[in-house]
């Protein structure tokens, strides 16, 4: 078969040419099946461990460019978002495919905001909870237990059933979050505020203590609401794959959103924020950044944390607002005197050949763990916080996924390293 546009494959083994069709730039895998040496074979596969250089769908829904640093929702670029928008507004962007009008907007809202209660019994679930238990254990089992309480969730594949348990799951994110922190600190649950902004009625179940309502404070809301906006989607991140890969098994959102969120508690992924604090915490003081950043590069001192990506090669669009954002919720709360160490640091490695030569730039969690500091909020609460805003992404992401007709039940190849054939030993003859 001959094609405009194809990639000639010769096997050196049989000398063999193949042309495999190219479209959108890409080849598909299942063309590399016909490779074979004999018939009796299965074909040749694409190792690719971690999914390096593997698109496992296509998706309309985040752009990301690392190499220059561009990160878009539908289209938008993310400064204009977090410039712009509130989290509500990018959360129906991403369900949507465009921008609500005013009238959208309101009944979004609306509807987010009258489905934010959960049931009584998810208090006895979180009450049940050891009183040190961590936030984003409590969360993922919550999450997860929601699926026992809306049983017609099942029914992926009906649009209306799943966009209603798309609208609780925003809704009731914060609830089951603010919960699990009070359990955590061992404070009275606080019921939600539904004359409250998402964020506000968010910062009151987390914050509110004895006074009658509790009213942030306008920058900090507004702060909140644009890490909400920075965090709510970034292609097939980690948790995303992984809420794709359940969701294909046709489980209800509420599991995989409990997947998705174990995905996420992990250091490599929601918990780098908490390792920056404690690096800034272990360097203390400007004077001994130099000596810091001179371990680094030796390997003496581990990694400069907050620093490098996968993806980004260039600076993370996402970090260029939250130094942003810094700067305003300091101006109300009182400078973190950790943030001259990082701005320090930021200076010196951006400078410094090494860091340069790795195209390693400050990452979306170079600031944000500061930032979250400073609102007294403790670590352990931040990969909960990345997992509300997040859930906006995983639920667009896994509506895609049931929609797109070239999916399947999620199912990668292996390659088999075992050992061949043998015959059992009965326990008596086992060396
Ligand atoms: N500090 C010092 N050196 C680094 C850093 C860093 N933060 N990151 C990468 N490097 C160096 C590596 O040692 C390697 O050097 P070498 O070529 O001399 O061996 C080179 O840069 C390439 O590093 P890789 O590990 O191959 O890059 P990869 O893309 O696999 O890693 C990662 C990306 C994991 C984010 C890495 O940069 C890192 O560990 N950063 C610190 C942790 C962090 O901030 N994670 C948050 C990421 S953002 C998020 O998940 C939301």
């Amino acid at each position: 078969m001959t094609t405009k546009d194809c990639l000639t494959v010769t096997d050196s083994r049989t000398g063999k040419t193949y042309e495999l069709p190219i479209t959108n730039g890409n080849i598909r895998a299942a063309d590399l099946r016909q490779i074979k040496v004999d018939e009796t074979e299965f074909g040749m596969m694409a190792y690719d461990p971690a999914f390096m250089n593997t698109a496992s769908c296509k998706s309309a829904i985040t752009y990301i460019d690392g190499d220059k640093g561009i990160l878009r929702y539908r289209g938008y670029p993310i400064d204009q978002l977090a410039e712009k928008a509130t989290f509500l507004e990018v959360a129906y962007l991403l369900f949507n495919s465009e921008l609500p009008t005013q009238a959208e907007l309101d009944d979004f809202t609306r509807d987010v905001t009258t489905h934010t209660f959960v049931h009584e019994n998810v208090r006895t679930v979180i009450d049940g909870f050891r009183y040190d238990a961590h936030p984003m254990g409590m969360l993922v089992a919550a999450v997860g237990a929601l699926s026992t309480f809306y049983p017609e969730a099942k029914h992926v594949l009906d649009g209306e059933v799943r966009r209603r348990q798309m609208i609780r799951l925003i809704a009731k994110m914060p609830t089951l979050a603010a919960w699990s922190y009070r359990h955590s600190v061992g404070m009275p649950f606080v019921y939600p505020d539904n004359e409250l902004s998402y964020v506000e009625n968010f910062l009151s179940m987390m914050k509110r203590v004895a006074e009658p309502k509790f009213k942030a404070h306008p920058v900090i809301a507004r702060a909140m609401d644009v890490l909400f906006i920075l965090h709510a989607d970034h292609e097939q991140n980690c948790s995303a794959n992984v809420m794709r890969a359940i969701g294909s098994s046709r489980a209800d959102p509420y599991c995989s959103v409990a997947g998705a969120c174990a995905a996420l508690y992990g250091p490599l992924h929601g918990g780098a924020n908490e390792a920056v604090l404690r690096m800034l915490r272990e360097i203390g003081s400007l004077g001994n950044v130099p000596a810091f950043v001179k371990d680094v590069k030796t390997g003496r001192g581990g990694r400069l944390m907050g620093f490098g990506h996968r993806v980004y090669k260039n600076y993370d669009p996402r970090a260029k607002v939250i130094k942003h954002l810094a700067d305003q919720v300091f101006d109300i709360v009182g400078k973190n005197p950790l943030l001259d160490v990082a701005l320090e640091l930021e200076k010196v490695a951006l400078s410094d050949e090494y860091f340069v030569e790795r195209k390693l730039y400050p990452n979306v969690d170079f600031y944000s763990g500061l930032i979250y500091q400073a609102l007294e909020i403790p670590v352990d609460m931040f990969p909960v916080l990345f997992a509300i805003p997040r859930t906006a992404g995983w639920l667009a992401q896994w509506e895609e996924m049931l929609l797109d007709k070239d999916q399947k039940i999620s199912r990668p190849r292996q390659v088999y390293t075992g050992e061949a054939k043998r015959d059992f030993l009965p326990l008596e003859d086992r060396k």
